[in-house]
């Protein structure tokens, strides 16, 4: 693939994403991020890919922004530069994005982690915000989906403190879905990645529409939302592939129609 810091891969219908600058940690500078949101956009729109799953290459799945980079910045020059639109272009991928983390995931790194839908985590994998130790905070959502997580005492602590945690708290936080082996982590995710794969693609798609709308809007308002992509599954082909096929009994066909 044409990129300078990712690499990218498909496997059957899964669109697979590397973060490969190692030799940092995967320290997300600018580029990369540009890299990988226009990766991200492109399996979308790929009618082939059903499920995204984002790696990282080497020790750490990403240890931050790039310090180096952000070192000089002054408040107008970021203002302008408004790099957190990118990161706003995240949330609107339709697609199940799934990842597996091992080493540090932190910082920026933990904001891309918290970006996802599904995280396996491995065993060694730590998780946390440095910033405050740097003189700043979180700036591309880690402060809200954080608290939004696992609320605003546990991550107040985490945030002050700038300390890790490993993946086993992060799993009892509910932050993480699985904590595996390193050695099987990649593998496990690529299981997990390939049988979503295999589900209903349009009911995969307005699932997570809906529980997206379900953490920000009103009980009453999400319900409503969800309803109507309830009613709208029922347009699909595969509603009636998925209930013809269980009065038959066999399995069904999906055709993402
Ligand atoms: C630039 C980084 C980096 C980073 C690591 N490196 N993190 N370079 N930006 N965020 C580089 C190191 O300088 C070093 O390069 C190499 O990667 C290996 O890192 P080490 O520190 O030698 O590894 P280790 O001793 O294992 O320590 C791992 C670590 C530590 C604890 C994760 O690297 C660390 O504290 N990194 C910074 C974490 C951080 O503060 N991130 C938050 C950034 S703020 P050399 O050339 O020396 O070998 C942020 C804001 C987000 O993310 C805003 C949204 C984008």
């Amino acid at each position: 693939s044409n990129y300078q810091y990712i690499f990218t891969e498909i496997d059957d219908a899964v669109g697979k994403i590397i973060l490969n600058r190692p030799e940092v940690l995967n320290a997300l500078n600018r580029p990369m991020i540009t890299e990988l949101v226009n990766a991200l956009e492109t399996f979308n729109k790929n009618e082939n890919i059903k499920v995204i799953l984002l790696t990282a290459n080497g020790r750490s799945f990403a240890a931050g922004a790039d310090i180096k980079e952000m070192k000089e910045d002054d408040p107008i020059y970021l203002e302008k530069l408004d790099q957190f639109a990118e990161w706003d272009r995240m949330s609107l991928i339709k697609k199940p994005i799934i990842a597996a983390v091992q080493g540090y995931a932190v910082g920026g790194g933990f904001e891309l982690v918290l970006s996802c839908d599904i995280v396996f985590a491995a065993e060694n994998a730590k998780f946390g915000f440095p910033e405050v130790n740097l003189g700043v905070m979180p700036g591309a959502g880690g402060t809200v989906k954080l608290t939004k997580t696992i609320g605003p005492r546990k991550a107040l602590e985490w945030l002050w403190t700038g300390e890790y945690f490993d993946a086993k708290k992060a799993y009892e936080y509910g932050l993480v879905n699985q904590v595996l082996p390193v050695e099987v982590l990649f593998d496990e995710a690529m299981a997990f990645a390939k049988k979503v794969a295999t589900q209903p693609p349009l009911s995969i798609r307005l699932i997570k529409d809906t529980v997206t709308k379900a953490v920000d809007l009103s009980i009453y308002e999400s319900m409503q939302y969800e309803r109507k992509n309830f009613y709208l599954l029922f347009a699909t082909d595969d509603q009636k592939e998925g209930m013809q096929a269980f009065v038959e009994k066999r399995q069904p066909i999906f055709k993402g129609k």
